[in-house]
């Protein structure tokens, strides 16, 4: 690993235990090119065009994704980049990534009957004096009421609905095949998970495809750690 990645963890998001997460910290002091070659991970024409960050960042989400596929069983697989960015999994593997400055995260599992996509997200606080300026393009005033901002003060509020619409879009995209505007889905309140605490419940206010009809509701994982919240949804046919 060198000192590029300084530390490995699997990571508890998703109920069950069919769905793979590891997150992966760097440090991107030592960051280098030549560790794509080593670890076998290719690195894209787009992205060796890039700046140093952004190959540090596909890196990192790419080592994650070695570690979560090596978990199901599935050895050096270098997870291309599709259409519209999205990532290329092995055949029958559904999967999702994301990363910040400092993390990256990937999800994996097998595609079986009744699951239509996964999506992750990690998503750094966004200020308090920048949430109100960009409230509206996120979300309507009445799904940020249904937090509590004892609880909730409005930039987290705000985060933690961003980033459950954006892993619901990584979720979404191999069956809906465009970009999403913000109001696509909307925050309906929270879900209860008997003693595992509560999701958020995400509702589909038109149909985005046969498999996502109008009305049909999904599950939006959470955790925080500091600054940061992490989310996850996973798409089933029967929500
Ligand atoms: C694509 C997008 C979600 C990425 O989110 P981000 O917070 O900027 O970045 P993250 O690090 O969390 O995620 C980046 C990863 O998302 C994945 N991703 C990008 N486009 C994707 C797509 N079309 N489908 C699925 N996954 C995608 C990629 O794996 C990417 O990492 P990589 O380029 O290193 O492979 C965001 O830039 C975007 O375009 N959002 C607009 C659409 C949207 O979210 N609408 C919400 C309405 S529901």
């Amino acid at each position: 690993m060198g000192n590029f990645i300084t530390a490995v963890r699997p990571v508890s998001l998703f109920p069950g235990g069919d769905w793979l997460v590891y997150e992966c910290q760097f440090d991107i002091h030592y960051f280098s090119d030549t560790l794509y070659s080593q670890w076998g991970i290719v690195c894209p024409p787009s992205v060796q065009q890039s700046v140093r960050s952004r190959r540090a960042e596909f890196l990192a989400g790419r080592y994650a994704c070695q570690l979560a596929l090596e978990a199901l069983g599935l050895e050096r697989w270098s997870v291309g980049i599709g259409p519209h960015r999205a990532p290329q999994w092995p055949p029958g593997v559904v999967g999702s990534i994301s990363h910040d400055s400092s993390s990256a995260l990937a999800c994996v599992g097998f595609k079986r009957e009744g699951v239509i996509g996964v999506g992750i997200d990690r998503e750094p606080l966004i200020e308090s004096d920048v949430a109100p300026r960009i409230a509206s393009s996120i979300a309507k005033p009445d799904e940020l009421e249904r937090l509590d901002y004892r609880q909730w003060p409005f930039n987290k509020a705000l985060t933690l609905i961003f980033s459950a619409k954006e892993s619901f879009f990584k979720a979404a995209y191999p069956s809906v095949g465009r970009y999403l505007d913000f109001d696509a889905v909307r925050f309906a309140g929270f879900q209860k998970r008997g003693d595992l605490g509560e999701c958020l419940a995400l509702v589909l206010p038109q149909a985005l495809a046969s498999s996502l009809p109008s009305g049909s509701t999904h599950c939006g994982y959470f955790y925080r750690v500091r600054n940061c919240f992490t989310t996850g949804v996973l798409l089933l046919s029967d929500s």
